[in-house]
Protein backbone atom coordinates (compact mmCIF):
# COMPACT_ATOMS: atom_id res chain seq x y z
CA UNK A 1 0.00 0.00 0.00
CA UNK A 2 1.40 3.18 -0.81
CA UNK A 3 0.09 6.63 0.29
CA UNK A 4 0.88 9.49 -1.75
CA UNK A 5 0.49 12.86 -3.09
CA UNK A 6 -2.43 13.21 -5.51
CA UNK A 7 -1.77 13.15 -8.99
CA UNK A 8 -4.03 14.73 -12.31
CA UNK A 9 -3.45 11.30 -13.97
CA UNK A 10 -5.25 9.81 -10.84
CA UNK A 11 -8.68 11.91 -11.01
CA UNK A 12 -10.26 9.54 -13.30
CA UNK A 13 -9.99 6.61 -10.78
CA UNK A 14 -10.98 9.19 -8.09
CA UNK A 15 -14.02 10.35 -10.02
CA UNK A 16 -15.15 7.11 -10.27
CA UNK A 17 -14.88 6.10 -6.79
CA UNK A 18 -16.16 10.19 -6.67
CA UNK A 19 -19.60 8.64 -7.77
CA UNK A 20 -19.81 5.35 -6.87
CA UNK A 21 -20.16 7.03 -3.33
CA UNK A 22 -21.54 10.22 -3.08
CA UNK A 23 -24.86 11.58 -4.15
CA UNK A 24 -23.31 14.98 -5.37
CA UNK A 25 -20.07 13.90 -6.68
CA UNK A 26 -16.93 16.55 -7.17
CA UNK A 27 -16.19 16.55 -11.05
CA UNK A 28 -12.51 16.12 -12.97
CA UNK A 29 -12.71 19.97 -12.79
CA UNK A 30 -13.53 20.20 -9.11
CA UNK A 31 -10.96 18.23 -7.99
CA UNK A 32 -8.45 19.70 -10.43
CA UNK A 33 -8.99 23.47 -9.39
CA UNK A 34 -9.01 22.51 -5.89
CA UNK A 35 -5.81 21.32 -5.96
CA UNK A 36 -4.46 23.98 -7.98
CA UNK A 37 -4.87 25.49 -4.62
CA UNK A 38 -1.41 25.90 -2.86
CA UNK A 39 -3.15 25.41 0.60
CA UNK A 40 -4.77 22.27 -0.16
CA UNK A 41 -3.30 18.94 -0.13
CA UNK A 42 -4.88 15.64 -1.35
CA UNK A 43 -3.69 12.20 -0.91
CA UNK A 44 -4.52 8.73 -2.71
CA UNK A 45 -3.90 5.37 -1.59
CA UNK A 46 -2.66 2.94 -4.58
CA UNK A 47 -2.94 -0.37 -4.34
CA UNK A 48 -1.28 -2.90 -6.80
CA UNK A 49 -1.33 0.42 -8.99
CA UNK A 50 -5.36 1.44 -8.29
CA UNK A 51 -6.46 3.64 -6.56
CA UNK A 52 -8.35 2.43 -3.27
CA UNK A 53 -9.16 5.93 -1.77
CA UNK A 54 -8.24 9.65 -1.21
CA UNK A 55 -8.88 12.49 1.20
CA UNK A 56 -7.82 16.30 1.30
CA UNK A 57 -7.83 18.87 3.19
CA UNK A 58 -7.69 22.88 2.87
CA UNK A 59 -4.96 24.40 5.50
CA UNK A 60 -5.44 28.09 6.45
CA UNK A 61 -4.69 29.63 9.45
CA UNK A 62 -3.22 26.57 11.89
CA UNK A 63 -6.72 24.84 11.13
CA UNK A 64 -7.41 22.18 8.67
CA UNK A 65 -10.69 21.41 7.05
CA UNK A 66 -11.03 17.59 6.31
CA UNK A 67 -13.21 16.80 2.91
CA UNK A 68 -13.80 14.37 0.04
CA UNK A 69 -12.75 10.99 2.20
CA UNK A 70 -13.15 8.34 0.47
CA UNK A 71 -12.29 4.55 -0.06
CA UNK A 72 -13.49 2.35 -2.83
CA UNK A 73 -15.92 0.02 -1.75
CA UNK A 74 -14.22 -3.67 -1.97
CA UNK A 75 -11.61 -2.26 -0.15
CA UNK A 76 -12.90 -1.11 3.02
CA UNK A 77 -12.33 -2.15 6.30
CA UNK A 78 -8.77 -3.22 5.90
CA UNK A 79 -7.44 -0.26 8.08
CA UNK A 80 -7.14 1.94 4.74
CA UNK A 81 -9.18 5.01 5.57
CA UNK A 82 -7.12 5.15 9.13
CA UNK A 83 -4.01 4.67 7.33
CA UNK A 84 -4.47 7.25 5.05
CA UNK A 85 -6.22 9.74 7.58
CA UNK A 86 -3.18 9.54 9.51
CA UNK A 87 -1.03 10.47 6.64
CA UNK A 88 -3.26 13.23 6.21
CA UNK A 89 -2.88 14.19 10.03
CA UNK A 90 1.08 13.82 9.86
CA UNK A 91 0.98 15.95 6.61
CA UNK A 92 -1.04 18.62 8.39
CA UNK A 93 1.44 18.30 11.95
CA UNK A 94 4.15 19.10 9.04
CA UNK A 95 2.96 22.51 8.37
CA UNK A 96 2.42 23.93 11.57
CA UNK A 97 -1.50 23.20 11.30
CA UNK A 98 -3.11 23.14 15.31
CA UNK A 99 -6.19 21.16 14.74
CA UNK A 100 -8.61 19.30 12.14
CA UNK A 101 -12.23 19.92 11.49
CA UNK A 102 -14.61 18.26 9.32
CA UNK A 103 -18.59 17.25 8.76
CA UNK A 104 -19.99 14.22 8.11
CA UNK A 105 -23.39 12.89 7.78
CA UNK A 106 -25.84 12.33 10.93
CA UNK A 107 -26.73 8.50 10.02
CA UNK A 108 -22.45 7.73 8.47
CA UNK A 109 -21.84 5.62 11.50
CA UNK A 110 -18.66 4.19 9.33
CA UNK A 111 -17.23 7.18 9.01
CA UNK A 112 -18.22 8.91 12.63
CA UNK A 113 -16.75 5.73 14.02
CA UNK A 114 -13.35 5.90 11.38
CA UNK A 115 -12.84 9.79 12.73
CA UNK A 116 -13.37 8.77 16.30
CA UNK A 117 -10.47 6.03 16.32
CA UNK A 118 -8.43 8.71 15.34
CA UNK A 119 -9.27 10.95 18.10
CA UNK A 120 -11.81 13.34 16.71
CA UNK A 121 -14.73 14.40 18.98
CA UNK A 122 -17.74 15.70 18.04
CA UNK A 123 -18.58 19.12 18.79
CA UNK A 124 -21.91 19.81 17.46
CA UNK A 125 -24.38 19.66 14.86
CA UNK A 126 -25.41 21.41 11.66
CA UNK A 127 -28.95 21.07 11.00
CA UNK A 128 -30.19 19.87 7.70
CA UNK A 129 -26.50 20.67 6.43
CA UNK A 130 -27.08 17.99 3.42
CA UNK A 131 -28.93 17.99 0.54
CA UNK A 132 -29.49 14.33 -1.48
CA UNK A 133 -31.04 13.88 0.80
CA UNK A 134 -31.46 16.17 3.53
CA UNK A 135 -29.61 15.29 6.21
CA UNK A 136 -27.72 17.07 9.76
CA UNK A 137 -23.86 17.12 9.73
CA UNK A 138 -22.10 16.39 12.82
CA UNK A 139 -19.26 18.67 13.27
CA UNK A 140 -16.10 16.80 14.52
CA UNK A 141 -12.80 18.16 15.69
CA UNK A 142 -9.43 16.77 16.40
CA UNK A 143 -7.82 19.15 18.25
CA UNK A 144 -3.71 19.91 19.25
CA UNK A 145 -2.56 17.31 16.49
CA UNK A 146 1.17 18.87 17.38
CA UNK A 147 0.57 15.93 20.09
CA UNK A 148 -0.55 13.44 17.84
CA UNK A 149 1.38 10.29 18.00
CA UNK A 150 3.74 8.79 15.13
C1 LIG B 1 -15.77 5.87 6.02
C2 LIG B 1 -14.75 5.10 5.18
C3 LIG B 1 -13.79 6.12 4.55
C4 LIG B 1 -13.97 4.15 6.11
O1 LIG B 1 -12.88 3.60 5.38
P1 LIG B 1 -12.29 2.14 5.72
O2 LIG B 1 -10.99 2.02 5.05
O3 LIG B 1 -13.31 1.11 5.45
O4 LIG B 1 -12.11 2.26 7.32
P2 LIG B 1 -11.02 1.50 8.18
O5 LIG B 1 -10.94 0.07 7.76
O6 LIG B 1 -9.76 2.28 8.18
O7 LIG B 1 -11.71 1.58 9.63
C5 LIG B 1 -11.01 2.07 10.78
C6 LIG B 1 -11.96 2.00 11.97
O8 LIG B 1 -13.13 2.80 11.70
C7 LIG B 1 -14.32 2.11 12.18
N1 LIG B 1 -15.13 1.67 11.01
C8 LIG B 1 -14.87 1.89 9.70
N2 LIG B 1 -15.88 1.38 8.95
C9 LIG B 1 -16.77 0.84 9.79
C10 LIG B 1 -18.02 0.16 9.62
N3 LIG B 1 -18.54 -0.07 8.39
N4 LIG B 1 -18.67 -0.28 10.70
C11 LIG B 1 -18.17 -0.07 11.94
N5 LIG B 1 -16.98 0.55 12.19
C12 LIG B 1 -16.31 1.01 11.13
C13 LIG B 1 -13.81 0.92 12.95
O9 LIG B 1 -13.53 1.36 14.27
C14 LIG B 1 -12.51 0.60 12.21
O10 LIG B 1 -11.59 -0.12 12.98
P3 LIG B 1 -11.70 -1.74 13.08
O11 LIG B 1 -11.86 -2.25 11.66
O12 LIG B 1 -10.42 -2.15 13.71
O13 LIG B 1 -12.93 -2.02 13.90
C15 LIG B 1 -15.45 4.24 4.08
O14 LIG B 1 -16.46 3.47 4.70
C16 LIG B 1 -16.06 5.04 2.96
O15 LIG B 1 -15.40 5.39 1.99
N6 LIG B 1 -17.37 5.37 3.10
C17 LIG B 1 -18.07 6.12 2.05
C18 LIG B 1 -17.59 7.55 1.95
C19 LIG B 1 -17.75 8.29 3.23
O16 LIG B 1 -18.67 8.08 4.00
N7 LIG B 1 -16.81 9.23 3.47
C20 LIG B 1 -16.80 10.06 4.65
C21 LIG B 1 -17.53 11.29 4.34
S1 LIG B 1 -17.45 12.44 5.74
Amino acid sequence: MLIRKMIEGDLAEVCSIEQETFSDPWSEEDFCNSMREANNTYLVVEIEGMIAGYCGYWGICEEGYIYNVAVKKEFRRHHIGYQMLKELINDAKSRGIASLTLEVRISNEPAILLYEALGFERAGIRKDFYTKPKESAVIMWLKAIQQFPL
